[in-house]
């Protein structure tokens, strides 16, 4: 059981292993595990591609920071993010301010492998999935370097490794 100071927040791309990471993270620390994706869900009582399709991203955005915002002022535990969360510069103001945030860096090969196959992500829902997440993935990655810490993430490592990889760091 670890006391922890202060929130680690899981950042970086679809399909960089945040959720599933976080959550065994969080069993190593005997910390609570929160997604900030689930806490949209169950506010709104939709999917996030129902909220994309029906609200549109600008409301799924504010959603996401006030999300955010509640999260952080919570008991310290580990917060995995959706995606675009640390892009905005409000909120990498609150997560510095009440966190510590880890990029889980994963090269785009291995997000596709992993997002391929599943419907549920809204933004890659265009006639080139694949061109998108790459477009995506080089305007992001500056902004996600700006996190406290980074961590590298690679088709060999298990999800308990990259749990122990982000604990060491
Ligand atoms: C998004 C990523 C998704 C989800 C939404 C938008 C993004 O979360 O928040 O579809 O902008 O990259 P994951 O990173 O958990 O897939």
């Amino acid at each position: 059981m670890t006391r922890l100071k202060k929130t680690v927040v899981l950042v970086g791309m679809m399909g960089a292993g945040k959720t599933a990471v976080g959550t065994q993270l969080a069993k190593l620390l005997g910390v609570p595990f929160l997604d900030s994706d689930d806490e949209i869900v169950k506010a709104a009582n939709r999917s996030i591609p129902e909220i994309f399709e029906r609200d549109g991203e600008a409301f799924f955005r504010d959603k996401e920071s006030q999300v955010l915002g509640r999260l952080l002022r919570g008991t310290p535990c580990v917060l995995s993010t959706g995606g675009g969360a640390f892009l905005a510069e409000a909120n990498r103001a609150m997560i510095a301010g009440q966190g510590v945030s880890v990029w889980l860096r994963a090269d785009l090969d291995l997000l596709w492998q992993r997002v391929r196959h599943k419907q549920t992500r809204p933004l890659l829902r265009t006639a080139n999935p694949r061109e998108t997440l790459r477009v995506l993935h080089e305007a992001r990655t500056p902004i996600y370097a700006e996190a406290d810490l980074t961590v590298d993430s690679a088709p060999e490592f298990s999800i308990d490794a990259m749990a122990q990889r982000v604990r060491e760091a």
